[in-house]
C-alpha cells in the first residue's frame, strides 16, 4: 500500500471490492453562491449537465478534506471532489509528518508589510484608496462620536481618513508589523493623536479597552480570499464588534467570466510552434506546466476579451460569514455571447460598504474589467487546451475554493466546466494559489 500523506489531510484507499462508484457534488456548501439570474438558469438544467462527478474504483487513493458526517466524507481524486461513503474507504496512517511550525507564515507575511514597497503600491492605487475615503466621507455624520477599529492599518491611511473627515471618538489602528511605529509618527505629524491610537500586535491578540461601533479593514487578496487575512477580520468581528455595529466592507463577491486571451496564449504557448522557422512543439507540454499550472495574478483582461457576461460565483456577507464558510463552492452558467476561442477563466472581486444611515447609498469597489484597474488586477486561470465556442453555447460548471490544509494563507481553486452540458466536452483543473 502506498503511503502519501498531505499533512493534516489524509489519504484513504477504497477497499471495498466494488467495480466503480460515483459521487455527486453536493450543492449548498455556500448558502450565498451564484447570482439569482444564474441560479434560475441553473435550476432549469438537468442536474448532470453541470455537476462534476467524482468517480472512483477499488484501490484508488483519495484525499479526504473533511468528514462532515460519520457516513459521508468530502474527498478528492484527480482534482474532482465530492462526497464519498465513509464505509468504503480505509485510512492510511500518517507516521512521518510533524505539524508545521508556522502554518500562517507570519514572519514572511508581516515581513512584507514592514517595508514601503507594498504600502506604496496600495496607496498609489487610487480606486482602492479613494473607495475607503469615499465611505468615510459619506458616513462622516454617522461616524461622529463612534468607536472605530481599523484592522491592519498599515500606514494608517483609513484611520487618518476617519480622523480627517469624520469625528469619531477614537480609532484603534491595529497593525501587527513594525510599520506601526511609523504609523504613530504619521498620526502625530498630522495632528490626530487625540483621536487615533496605534496598537502594534496581531488583531487576534491585542486587547482593546472597549467594543467598537465600526470595524473597517482592507483585507482582500487576489481572487478575493488569497492570504486569508479575512479570517483575522472575522475573529475580531466576533470579539470586538458591538451588537448591531458596522463592518466595512459589508459584503464581497467573486466574479468569473470565460475569456479569450490571444496575446497571452501566443506569448507562452503558440510561440513554440515555429520560432525562427523551426518546430519547437515538443516544448509545449513543458510550457503548459510552467506557465498554465498556477493562476496568473497580474492580468488585465479587456472587456472585449470576455466571451460572456460575467457572473458572481461566490457572495460573502461579512456579518454572517463564518471561518468554515471560507471553503466555498460556487456555480456558474455562462451563455456565450460571441464566437471565439475559450482560453481561460478570469476572476476578480467586488466589495460593498453599506451606509450607516438608513437612506444612505452603499459604496462599491469593483476590481473588474469595466472599472478602473486596481493593484489587484485580475486573476487568470488558463485552460490546458483552448476550446472553440460559438455564440449561444453554454459553459456551465463549478468553482471550489479550498484552503491549503497546512499553509493557511494558500488555497486551491478547482474549476470544472462543461460546454453545452455535454459529458464529453468537459474540463477539470486545479490551480494551486500558491502551494
Ligand atoms: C492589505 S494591507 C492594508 C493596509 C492599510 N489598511 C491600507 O489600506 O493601506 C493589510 C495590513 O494588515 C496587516 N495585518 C494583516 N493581518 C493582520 C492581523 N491579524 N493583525 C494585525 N495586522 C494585520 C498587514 O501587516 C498589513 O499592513
Amino acid at each position: 500500500m502506498i503511503h502519501i500523506v498531505l499533512r493534516w489531510d489524509f489519504h484513504v484507499v477504497v477497499f471495498q471490492p466494488q467495480p466503480h462508484f460515483q459521487s455527486l457534488f453536493k450543492s449548498g456548501q455556500n448558502p450565498s453562491s451564484s447570482s439569482s439570474r444564474n441560479d434560475d438558469a441553473i435550476s432549469r438544467l438537468p442536474a448532470l449537465f453541470y455537476v462534476p462527478q467524482l468517480s472512483f474504483s477499488s484501490g484508488d487513493m483519495l484525499l479526504v478534506h473533511a468528514k462532515p458526517t460519520s457516513e459521508w466524507w468530502w474527498a478528492e481524486l484527480h482534482g474532482v471532489i465530492g462526497y464519498v461513503p465513509a464505509s468504503v474507504i480505509r485510512q492510511e496512517p500518517d507516521e512521518e509528518e510533524e505539524p508545521v511550525e508556522d502554518p500562517w507564515q507570519d514572519e514572511e507575511y508581516f515581513g512584507s508589510y514592514k517595508t514601503l514597497k507594498l504600502h506604496l503600491e496600495m496607496l498609489s492605487d487610487k480606486s482602492r484608496t479613494e473607495a475607503y475615503r469615499h465611505v468615510i466621507f459619506n458616513n462622516s455624520a454617522a461616524l461622529r462620536g463612534k468607536v472605530v477599529m481599523d484592522l491592519g492599518c498599515g500606514t494608517g491611511i483609513i484611520s487618518l481618513f476617519c480622523a480627517q473627515l469624520a469625528q469619531p471618538s477614537v480609532v484603534y489602528a491595529v497593525e501587527a508589523c513594525s510599520m506601526a511605529a511609523y504609523t504613530r509618527q504619521l498620526v502625530k505629524q498630522n495632528g490626530f493623536e487625540e483621536v487615533v491610537t496605534v496598537l502594534q500586535g496581531r488583531a487576534e491578540e491585542i486587547q482593546l479597552p472597549e467594543k467598537v461601533d465600526v470595524l473597517v479593514s482592507e483585507w482582500m487578496g487576489s481572487c478575493l480570499l488569497f492570504e486569508f487575512m479575512v479570517e483575522s477580520v472575522l475573529l475580531a468581528r466576533d470579539r470586538w464588534l458591538k451588537e448591531g455595529a458596522v463592518t466595512w466592507p459589508s459584503s464581497a463577491a467573486l466574479t468569473l467570466v470565460p475569456c479569450q486571451a490571444d496575446g497571452y496564449y501566443a506569448e507562452k504557448m503558440a510561440f513554440w510552434e515555429h520560432p525562427y522557422g523551426l518546430d519547437f512543439t515538443p516544448l509545449q507540454p513543458l510550457a503548459r506546466q510552467e506557465f498554465f499550472t498556477k493562476p496568473r495574478f497580474s492580468h488585465l483582461v479587456e472587456p472585449a476579451e470576455c466571451l460572456a457576461a460575467p457572473c458572481h460565483v461566490i457572495r460573502l456577507d461579512m456579518y454572517t460569514l463564518q471561518i468554515r464558510d471560507l471553503e466555498v463552492l460556487g456555480r456558474f452558467l455562462f451563455c456565450v455571447e460571441r464566437s471565439g476561442i475559450f482560453h481561460e477563466f478570469t476572476a476578480w472581486f467586488t466589495v460593498h460598504f453599506n451606509s450607516m444611515e438608513a437612506e444612505g447609498s452603499a459604496v462599491e469597489l469593483d476590481t473588474g474589467p469595466s472599472a478602473e484597474p486596481t493593484h489587484w488586477k485580475r486573476t487568470l486561470f488558463m485552460l490546458d487546451r483552448p476550446v472553440s465556442v460559438c455564440a449561444g453555447d453554454s459553459i456551465s460548471g463549478t468553482i471550489v475554493l479550498r484552503r491549503n490544509p497546512v499553509w493557511r494563507r494558500h488555497m486551491n481553486v478547482f474549476l470544472h466546466w462543461s460546454i453545452n452540458g455535454s459529458t464529453e466536452d468537459v474540463g477539470t483543473k486545479t490551480f494551486p494559489m500558491w502551494r
